[in-house]
């Protein structure tokens, strides 16, 4: 019978994640074992297995939300806040197919049809995604372009900056690190979740296109389960680079989410009614149809 796989990745100074193909995953501390006998001392350069490059990929996210995790606000939800998020949607969404393009060229021209193929998938399952959050937004009777083009939430900046970097790296593999972090916690997302923004909203309103679609209930489910497969087809060293950039982008990820979700909802109509130069169509968290309908904010 062949041997479990098991793989490794030393994500920080001194921190490693092991996983093995049986679901296995733990932290490792290289500094904790005796010199000369640490087997993961090295860098793994064996085959990978889905079973366990889900564990090292989930493995880093954890890691990255561990440092702030303790320090997540959990304001009331708002209108406000939801706003705020499809706003955020739309960002990280506008030029993902046209940056997943630039990196399969790159890959192309590497010599790597099969990574350049996936992100050619790729970029297209991800086309029009933002014009589901303009959707959302013009539903709820926000001038969605004028928003979007005035206004990147502070906290989404940096993400926003960090793929467009990775997308034009000499050698971009990190941008699969990059996506598989944001789609694996969009799929996260319940009914329920989903059900609590739909009571905020008045009853005729339908403001949950990009919502669904980027929950357990729309593609991201198997976008994830693909991007599994496909990473843990790939050779030791880029298995290393994917699963480095999904920590990276954990740690911008979470410290966005801490950095928008501890505003105050006075604070976020500020900013949103600054960048639109006028009112919005509802003030202090409800619907002028629906004074104490209220549910909660997604974390997107
Ligand atoms: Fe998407
Ligand atoms: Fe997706």
């Amino acid at each position: 019978m062949a041997r479990s796989v098991t793989e490794w990745v030393n994500v920080t100074g001194d921190i490693s994640i092991i996983a093995r193909e049986s679901g296995e995953v733990w932290f490792h501390t290289p500094n904790g074992t005796k010199e000369g006998i640490d087997p993961f001392a090295t860098p793994m350069t064996g085959a990978g297995a889905a079973g366990s490059t889900v564990g090292l990929l989930d493995g880093a996210i954890n890691l990255g939300f561990a440092g702030i995790e303790k320090r997540l606000a959990h304001p009331d939800p708002m209108v406000a806040g939801y706003i705020v998020a499809l706003v955020g949607a739309y960002h990280t969404s506008v030029d993902t197919p046209r940056n997943l393009q630039r990196a399969a060229g790159r890959f192309e021209e590497l010599g790597r049809p099969e990574v350049a193929a996936y992100l050619e998938e790729r970029a297209r399952e991800e086309t029009g995604h933002d014009r589901l959050a303009l959707k959302d937004l013009r539903a709820l009777g926000v001038p969605a372009e004028r928003l979007v083009a005035n206004f990147i939430p502070e906290g989404i900046k940096p993400l926003c900056k960090r793929f467009d970097d990775l997308c034009v790296q000499d050698y971009p593999i990190g941008c699969i690190g990059y996506s598989y972090c944001l789609e694996r916690i969009a799929a996260l997302k319940q009914e329920t979740d989903i059900e609590k923004v739909q009571a905020m909203c008045p009853d005729d309103v339908d403001a949950t296109r990009f919502l669904r679609s980027h929950s357990s209930l729309g593609s991201e489910a198997t976008h994830v389960e693909e991007t599994i497969e496909f990473v843990a087809s790939l050779p030791a060293n880029d298995r290393f680079r994917v699963v480095q950039e999904t920590y990276e982008s954990a740690l911008i990820l979470a410290e966005g989410y801490n950095h928008e979700l501890l505003k105050s909802e006075a604070q976020m109509l500020e900013e949103l009614e600054q960048a639109l130069g006028e009112a919005l169509p509802f003030r202090h968290s409800s619907y002028p149809l629906h004074g104490e309908k209220r549910g909660a904010r997604p974390a997107a």
